[in-house]
């Protein structure tokens, strides 16, 4: 690989081997390589399926066992799926002995099985559940639930996936976890994958730039935050990214 200016891969290598804290923001695209579907992508979910049907709580309120079996046929998906050389690459940095705070909006688990041990999962997790009436929220790996929807061991009340819906507040506690970590300082940012679609997502990228990092984006389309980045790597993150780290 080139190293220099000109070369946009290989300035961002370079800033990442100098880097000492390096923030990934990943979204759907990271995992797309991994076989499990992006949201708004040629084969994503919103262009085939209601959002509102799906992932909100008034959708679960009106049909819990319909919106279980997407989640449960997703929870399959996530178990059959492998971590890719993207997840792997960003594990590596870690590795390397760089400070990494992955901040996904995916619900998988697949950064964690590649080896990434500071992952900040802002839309929640696919494993975790929590019970719609004593609140108790606890991971669970059954698969697949022998009826559903599940119920509570504690006290028979639904169960709902912990996972952040439409309209509704984000946790606090990665929100925190990700505020922190860009105060602290961050050399790169690399925005991994997502279409950027919400405000907050765009925030962490720019606050991230404003804290001196570098802003690189990782992502064979266009986004909201194309424009701002000071390198567009366009490509999948499979490919990009172990070149990045290797
Ligand atoms: P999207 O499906 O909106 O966007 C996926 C992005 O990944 C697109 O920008 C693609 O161009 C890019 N992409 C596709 N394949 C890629 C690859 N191999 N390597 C790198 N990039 C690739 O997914 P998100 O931005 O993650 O939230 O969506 C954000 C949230 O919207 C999700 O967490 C979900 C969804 O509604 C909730 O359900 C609350």
């Amino acid at each position: 690989m080139k190293n220099g200016m000109n070369d946009p891969a290989g300035r961002t290598a370079e800033r990442l081997r100098a880097a000492h804290r390096v923030l990934a923001l990943t979204g759907a695209g990271i995992s797309a390589e991994s076989g499990i579907p992006t949201f708004r992508g040629k084969e994503g979910w919103w262009r085939k399926e209601d959002p509102t049907r799906l992932a909100t709580q008034a959708a679960f309120d009106r049909d819990p066992a319909y919106v279980w079996e997407w989640y449960q046929y997703r929870r399959g998906l996530v178990r059959e799926a492998e971590p890719n050389p993207g997840h792997q690459a960003l594990a590596d940095l870690e590795r390397a002995g760089k400070e990494v705070l992955v901040a996904t909006q995916n619900v998988d688990d697949l950064h964690e099985r590649a080896g990434s041990r500071n992952v900040a999962h802002i839309h929640g997790s696919i494993w975790r559940v929590r019970c719609e009436r004593c609140r108790r929220e606890s991971h669970d790996p059954t698969h697949p639930f022998p009826t559903l929807p599940p119920r509570c061991q504690h006290c028979q009340g639904l169960l709902r996936p912990a996972v952040v819906w439409f309209g509704e507040m984000l946790a606090h506690e990665p929100i925190i976890r990700i505020e922190n970590f860009i105060s602290g300082g961050v050399d790169v940012a690399l925005v991994i994958g997502t279409e950027a679609v919400f405000g907050y997502i765009q925030g962490f990228a720019m606050a991230a730039r404003r804290a001196g990092a570098l802003l690189v984006e990782v992502n064979p389309g266009q986004t909201p935050l194309s424009d701002a980045a000071d390198v567009r790597l366009q490509g999948p993150a499979g490919a990009v990214l172990p070149r990045l780290v290797g």
